[in-house]
């Protein structure tokens, strides 16, 4: 197996008080986990910002793995791709089969290898860098922005276009500072628009803490160009209202109604899936739950047909975000310039996960390998809308059966290359 020494190229290390759309861009950048999770380390700047990263994460925490020898050497053939609800996660803790299959691509398999790997999730209502401290801790290792998308990641790429946005979903004020943190100039909340006037929602009001986080203006005067779902509506039917309003509103100012309803901005959900995989046995719904509900509540009442755009798997263009993110993990990280042969993408939706690797299979330069597993959306005896390469219980089964495939390929190439088999 062809491999390349790992080592020499040091990460540089963030915390989330220093975390900028920048920073978050460039990658390789490591989240600095807590000071009592963390592997003997020279990093003298970590002081200050350890702090600022524990307040983010509140969860009990649990010992970080040892640090793999510096001689493991780091395959260049393929790399991992992981979905984490339902997949690593299970409503905030880590599945139990996780930090297992972590360690074993981090060196800790019979074949001494490291295997690289990235997360793409269409979870967020965070900033990456706070959910990487988060999962750091989860899974007890080191995970980076540079290795990180979530949902609402590529709505990065929309601030320039609008000015003025409604930002929904998320606890408290956190979904206004992470599309700040993307360079959205303007953004305003449905605290914002409830502070405003209170009869917009009749049966919400703002508690004292959300009261004093809205911000006032004068909506009669804003322009609201476009409205982003970043997470989960806590409060579907003044979220809906509002947006709602929105839509059928003369250009986006509030308090006006369009004649012909086609007048009204554009929504951007962060994802699409209806449902996911939390604490409960059963699945929730989502967020694409709600953008069912929207459009069928558009058309209940305008009588027209709502057009929203979604984000997140399993769109192409997130998986070419994904892309781009690997290859720059993996050169800047490992020093390997060129693109793995395969991907094994391993997630618990069909629907998201499974078909996405699968379209995207169809026209990437290399491989995309679908693997489902059975610990979250998906239940083990159904049939699955859409076909994974491969079918198995955990996320530590579908790592073992990416690293032998791996080596049954490499095996019988050397086979074929010494003329004891023939092709
Ligand atoms: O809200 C998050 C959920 O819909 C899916 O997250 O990690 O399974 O892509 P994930
Ligand atoms: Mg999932």
């Amino acid at each position: 197996m062809l491999t390349t020494q790992f080592g020499g190229n040091t990460p540089r290390r963030l915390s989330t008080s220093e975390a900028t759309r920048e920073g978050i861009n460039m990658g390789p950048t490591v989240v600095v986990p807590p000071k009592h999770l963390m592997a003997p380390s020279d990093a003298s700047e970590i002081a200050a910002a350890l702090e600022t990263a524990r307040h983010h994460v509140e969860e009990p925490v649990s010992p970080i793995t040892p640090p793999t020898p510096h001689e493991t050497t780091v395959t260049d053939k393929y790399a991992f791709a992981f979905d984490i609800d339902g997949v690593l996660i299970r409503g905030g803790r880590p599945i139990p089969e996780a930090v297992q299959a972590m360690k074993m691509l981090n060196g800790e398999n019979e074949y001494g290898i490291k295997i690289p790997y990235i997360f793409l999730t269409n979870g967020g209502g965070k900033t990456e860098a706070e959910r990487c401290v988060q999962l750091s801790k989860q899974l007890e290792l080191e995970v980076s922005p540079g290795q990180f998308i979530c949902g609402h990641t590529p709505m990065r790429e929309m601030a320039e276009k609008y000015n003025t946005v409604l930002v929904v979903g998320g606890e408290g004020e956190k979904c206004r500072h992470v599309a700040e943190g993307y360079g959205f100039k303007d953004v305003v909340t449905p605290g914002d628009i409830i502070k405003d006037n209170q009869d917009t929602t009749p049966f919400r009001k703002l508690t004292p803490e959300e009261y004093k986080n809205s911000r006032s203006r004068n909506f009669a005067e804003t322009k609201i160009e476009a409205i982003f779902v970043f997470a989960d509506s806590r409060d579907w039917a003044s979220d809906q209202q509002i947006i709602l309003d929105l839509l059928m509103s003369k250009g986006g100012y509030l308090g006006t109604r369009s004649e012909n309803f086609n007048e009204g901005p554009p929504v951007f959900f962060s994802h699409n899936d209806v449902v996911w995989s939390a604490s409960h046995d059963l699945t929730r719904i989502g967020m694409g739950a709600l953008r069912v509900s929207l459009e069928a509540m558009f058309k209940a009442v305008t009588g027209k047909e709502l057009k929203t755009t979604a984000f997140g798997k399993p769109q192409i263009g997130t998986f070419e975000f994904a892309t781009r993110l690997l290859q720059r993990w993996r050169k800047e990280t490992h020093r390997i310039d060129s693109p793995p042969d395969t991907v094994y993408f391993v997630g618990d939706t069909p629907e998201s996960d499974i078909r996405g690797t699968n379209e995207y299979n169809e026209h990437a330069q290399n491989s995309w390998y679908s693997i489902l597993v059975c610990t979250g959306v998906y239940q083990a005896g159904t049939k699955p809308r859409f076909q994974p390469r491969a079918t198995v219980d955990t996320v530590l089964d579908a790592v073992k059966h990416g690293i032998e495939r791996e080596y049954k390929k490499t095996l019988r190439a050397s086979l074929v290359q010494t003329g004891v088999i023939s092709e």
